[in-house]
């Protein structure tokens, strides 16, 4: 078990494009740590470098409190599980766990015992004679995780380990996953391009842009403070609302972290990062966090508006809500509704000042 120190980190292939561009990152030892973040930000990049299969044009990475930037991938104590299980098709599953071990010249006896553990553990055992071609995809993963963690790993390293998988697998895999990590306590970095995923699984996540990175913080954290629109745009689904911010701009040191955006013609309030330059912004305002009600309520904070579209889903309602300036907000009422709203009725939105946040457009 280790920490992670990625600093000042740089990647260009070959053509010269920078894919990783001066990277920062701490990871927490014993940590759940997700990398996510759209097709071709660098995740695999950064998770390769870490696990010391590329090696960076500039800075260094650090278990601990040892170099090892130019360490090869053998040396560094690493597990890896990939999305296509990459498992010796022509090996029994035995052999697939074992082979780590074998190749550290493990002694015969330890070795059974260990991958007999490991199966185990990821409720593989029974199946130590059949091959990768006679298993489910998601018990091949399962051996891919044995087989990773029988070497007793300092750091686990998944790349999308779970988008083989059909939806209810997935679900399964996730959790043996969560419950094998929690048990062993081992740091691990885990790439996704599923929001849904990163939230559920992690303890931090790293959300990606373009080999930099845009947000780091807790699931809560990025979910329900989005320092970006291209954050809330990725993670859950939020409404953007273009509007205009008035009055100056907060200071860095202000006490108060309210501002007023005026969208359609009317103020709203909502939350804002202090010292951050805001004239045309965006008001990020989560679907489940908005209130709808009959027109002729018009509380405070609170904007017109009129149904455009309405979809029954079971557990909730969704509405689709044109504004006065025709911009579209997704609206959700869960369980049994106060109101009912037709296609074409005039309604009003209420918006709520403290989950709102207001981010440059
Ligand atoms: N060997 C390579 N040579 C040149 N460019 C590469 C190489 N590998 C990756 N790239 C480029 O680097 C960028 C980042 O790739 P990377 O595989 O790290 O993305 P990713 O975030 O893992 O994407 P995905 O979600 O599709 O797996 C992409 O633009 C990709 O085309
Ligand atoms: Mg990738």
């Amino acid at each position: 078990m280790t920490s992670i120190r990625i600093n000042d980190l740089s990647v260009t292939y070959g053509s010269g494009i920078q894919v990783i561009d001066r990277l920062h990152l701490d990871i927490e030892e014993g940590s759940f740590f997700t990398l996510l973040g759209p097709s071709g930000c660098g995740k695999t990049t950064l998770l390769r470098v870490i696990a010391g299969f590329i090696e960076p044009s500039a800075g260094q990475v650090h278990f601990g409190n040892i170099d090892m930037t130019r360490l090869p991938a053998h040396q560094r104590g690493i597990g890896m599980v990939f999305q296509d299980y990459a498992l010796f098709p022509d090996k029994t599953v035995f052999d697939n766990v074992a082979y780590g071990l074998r190749a550290r010249k493990i002694d015969g006896l330890t070795i059974t015992r260990k991958v007999g553990e490991y199966l185990e553990r990821v409720g593989m055992q029974g199946f130590a004679e059949r091959y990768p071609p006679a298993l489910s995809g998601g018990q091949r993963q399962r051996v891919a995780l044995a087989r990773a963690l029988v070497i007793e790993p300092r750091v686990l390293l998944m790349d999308e380990p779970l988008s083989n998988l059909d939806s209810k697998l997935r679900l399964q895999i996730r959790s043996a996953i969560a419950d094998l990590q929690r048990e062993i306590g081992i740091t691990t970095v885990f790439v996704t391009h599923d929001q849904e995923e990163a939230l559920a699984l992690s303890d931090q996540i790293a959300l990606m842009k373009k080999g930099r990175i845009e947000q780091l913080g807790s699931p809560q954290e990025i979910y329900q403070r989005p320092a970006s629109a291209y954050v809330a745009d990725f993670i859950g689904a939020a409404n953007l609302i273009q509007g205009e911010v008035q009055g100056p701009p907060l200071a860095a040191a202000s006490p108060t972290s309210e501002v007023a955006i005026r969208i359609a013609g009317q103020d709203l309030r909502a939350q804002a990062t202090p010292g951050q330059a805001l004239s045309l912004g965006c008001l990020i305002a989560r679907p489940e966090n908005i209130q709808l009600l009959p027109a002729e309520h018009a509380p405070h904070n609170s904007l017109p508006g009129q149904v455009w579209r309405k979809q029954y889903l079971g557990h909730k309602t969704s509405y689709s809500i044109e504004l006065a300036d025709q911009q579209q907000v997704a609206v959700d009422c869960f369980g049994p509704a106060r109101h009912e709203f037709a296609c074409g009725q005039a309604v009003c939105l209420q918006f709520d000042a403290q989950s709102s946040r207001v981010v440059p457009r």
